[in-house]
């Protein structure tokens, strides 16, 4: 398939470009080669490129940001999207729009793919209104929702505490957020499979299991070789944000199991894998 990435230069997009290259002719676009948020500039890529399936990582990602510029974001979340999903629905091509766990409010224990947007900032907004503008696409589509996202990128919270353990003595991070930790490598590998099978709906695809910061931030302890205690457990109220963030936004996926996608490694695997990676000097971003 002809595959056209979208923020091919971010943490996501730059290692779907990598790891689906074996069986697909991929090109990647970012913002130096055009706003997405330009129906003009959309229209252009698409006929230049002409993909089979489109995999849209760009993304305003900037949580807090989108509080102080909420349109801005909603142009290029929700904007963006409705761009690529007019190109696509006119030229057939399908379209891969990458979600979030910030489209749910974190009450009670995760969230299934069916259960109802209902997001508490204005990232989670802006991300929730491009899934209804995927979801009321007539061809092609699929909507995957990731969280708490690391891998070779400028900035992840594995990078921050493994810098963080070489600077000071003792961190308090967060207890009373979970999610489900995912790399990006095997994320990849998820899009990988759902863009082959041209399998249509929600899904969620992240790393098995499930953490609260801190106890991710042991696991990066353990795996640098530090002392975990040197880690404390504190609330949110310590570290106060622009954006609220949603307490518990664990996703439970049952589609992926449906369509046969293969079982994913724990979290805890996946940061001990990302380590070994940024101790090898492979890394665009160490
Ligand atoms: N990171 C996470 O923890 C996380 C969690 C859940 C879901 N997700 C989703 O996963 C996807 C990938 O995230 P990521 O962390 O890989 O993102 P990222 O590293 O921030 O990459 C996004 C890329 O999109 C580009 N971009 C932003 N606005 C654009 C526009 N208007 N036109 C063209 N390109 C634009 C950015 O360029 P600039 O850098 O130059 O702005 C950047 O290169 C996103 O859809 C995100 O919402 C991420």
């Amino acid at each position: 398939m002809k595959i056209l990435v979208t923020g091919s230069e971010g943490m996501l997009g730059r290692t779907v470009m990598r790891r689906l290259a074996d069986d697909h002719v991929m090109t990647g676009v970012d913002l130096a080669d055009g706003d997405l948020t330009d129906p003009r500039t959309v229209k252009d890529i698409v006929a230049r490129t002409a993909p089979d399936w489109v995999v849209h990582c760009a993304a305003w990602t900037d949580v807090d940001g989108a509080e102080s510029s909420p349109d801005q974001a909603m142009a290029a979340n929700a904007g963006a999207t409705e761009n690529l999903a007019s190109e696509c629905g006119l030229s057939g091509a399908g379209l891969c729009f990458i979600s979030t766990d910030y489209v749910f409010d974190g009450r009670g224990d995760g969230f299934a793919e069916q259960d109802k947007r209902c997001p508490v900032n204005h990232y989670g907004l802006t991300k929730a209104r491009a899934e209804e503008i995927v979801e009321a696409m007539p061809g092609p589509w699929q909507i995957l929702r990731t969280s708490w996202l690391f891998g070779d990128g400028r900035v992840n919270f594995v990078k921050t505490i493994r810098y963080l353990l070489e600077t000071k003595d003792k961190l308090r991070v967060v207890d009373d957020q979970r999610g489900s930790p995912t790399y990006a490598e095997d994320l990849a590998d998820i899009i990988g499979f759902l863009v082959s099978g041209r399998f249509r709906g929600i899904f969620h695809g992240t790393n098995a299991g499930s953490a609260s910061w801190f106890e991710l931030a042991r696991e990066i302890a353990v795996g640098c070789g530090a002392d975990p205690e040197r880690i404390e457990p504190c609330p949110s109220s310590e570290y106060p944000t622009a954006a609220v963030r949603p307490a518990c936004s664990i996703l439970h996926s049952s589609n992926l199991e449906e369509v046969g996608c293969a079982a994913r490694p724990s979290w805890r695997d996946a940061v001990l894998r990302y380590l070994r990676f940024l101790d090898s000097g492979q890394a665009v971003h160490p």
